[in-house]
């Protein structure tokens, strides 16, 4: 069997690598830039420093920060305005996953025609866009060194995971000062998402001898270094920690890939408003008891490198303390239940969980899962999580 890997030409990691944006800029030869951000970070002033600097370097910057959590399809073609009256020619973004997420959708669109919805799959992006170079503020959710974007449809309402090489960043600059800010419960809802992204790169039916190591050291970061990120925000070996558990993981699921926790975790998103790592996390403890007979020795060996059993565990003893384990990290973290969430209703969650198991077996992801579930076993599993 052959595999792919790919990832950004250039990944600057490190304290103050974010200064590292206008060198990069320099580098690719970009005269004027599109610079896609979310409205948190212009109002928190850290959008205006580096457009600053850029300016100061004789690049001229435009401006696009309305990208909303769970960026839609009007997100991407209000950036694309943006960057066609500018006459930009390249792209950067400034964010978390939602913002790097449009910024990679922007770049590509600049060179391919709309809808943005005929590219949703696998490597369905026929042309290069402008090149792209992204901060991440968040770790995360890998957004920087994949080639994955994740946009909502607003007219089927479903967000659409593109994979395509084309949606790769040129070059990624990994800050994990700009993390020390974060919040406790977005510190533990990305860092559970970057757990699943260690887990289900390592349990996936497309695991290479690439993606492996990279989703193990994940996986063992994570375990390190979550709760002392969510109770100290700046303590810095900590973000560090978890800076380099998102890009491992990143790296990791973009060439293996994500299994059934995200394939059910976009539907929730698309219907409820509820964070991806949010929805991640109440998902982890089911999915794994669920798919543990599918990879019973790779499930044991995540538990065995969160240190959740004995090392000499055996390998069923192994998977138990590990659904275990998830289950006790949640509640540690404070995860709620689905149910606990805003507008969450049991009728509202009757009404839409068919769809909801309809789109996540159409988005694929189940399929690589150790265990492929059918439609039935995904709605048990949602209410199991509800
Ligand atoms: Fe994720």
């Amino acid at each position: 069997m052959i595999s792919q890997f790919n990832i950004p030409a250039t990944l600057i990691i490190g304290a103050g690598a974010s200064r590292e944006l206008v060198t990069q800029l320099a580098r690719i030869g970009a005269r004027r830039v599109l610079l896609v951000t979310d409205a948190f970070m212009e109002s928190s002033g850290l959008a205006g420093t580096l457009v600053r600097e850029v300016e100061r370097a004789g690049i001229a910057v435009a401006l696009f920060a309305g990208v909303q959590a769970d960026p839609t399809d009007k997100n991407v073609h209000d950036g694309l305005l943006v960057y066609r009256s500018g006459n930009c020619d390249a792209v950067a973004a400034l964010g978390g996953g939602s913002s790097i997420d449009a910024a990679k959708a922007i770049a590509v669109m600049t060179a391919n025609a709309e809808p943005l919805s005929q590219y949703q799959g696998y490597h369905k992006i026929p042309r290069a866009g402008a090149p792209l170079v992204v901060i991440p503020t968040t770790a995360g959710t890998g957004s920087e060194v994949t080639k994955v974007a994740v946009i909502t449809d607003t007219s089927r309402n479903v967000k659409m995971m593109m994979l395509d090489r084309h949606l790769l960043p040129l070059a990624a600059l990994i800050d994990y000062e700009l993390t020390l800010t974060m919040p406790p419960p977005l510190t533990a809802h990305v860092g559970v998402d970057t757990l699943t992204h260690g887990i289900e790169a390592y349990v996936s039916r497309k695991a290479t001898a690439l993606t492996d190591p990279l989703a193990l050291t994940c996986v063992r970061l994570v375990s390190e270094h979550i709760e002392t990120a969510w109770r100290e925000p700046v303590n810095r070996a900590a973000r560090e920690g978890m800076m380099l558990a998102a890009t491992l993981g990143g790296m990791a699921f973009a060439n293996s890939s994500v299994a059934l926790v995200h394939g059910m975790s976009r539907p929730i998103g698309a219907v409820f408003h509820v964070p991806h790592g949010l929805s991640n996390a109440m998902l982890l403890p089911a999915v794994t008891r669920f798919s543990l007979s599918g990879a019973p020795e790779r499930y044991a060996t995540v538990a065995r490198t969160m240190r959740l059993c004995a090392p000499d565990a055996s390998s069923e003893g192994a998977g138990t303390s590990l659904v275990e384990g998830l289950a006790q990290l949640n509640a540690r973290l404070k995860v709620p239940r689905l149910r606990d969430c805003p507008g969450v209703g049991r009728a509202r969650f009757e009404a839409a969980v068919d769809k909801m198991a309809a789109d996540a077996l159409a988005s694929g992801s189940p399929q690589n899962n150790p265990v492929v579930p059918t439609a039935d076993q995904i709605v048990r599993l949602y209410a199991e999580a509800w």
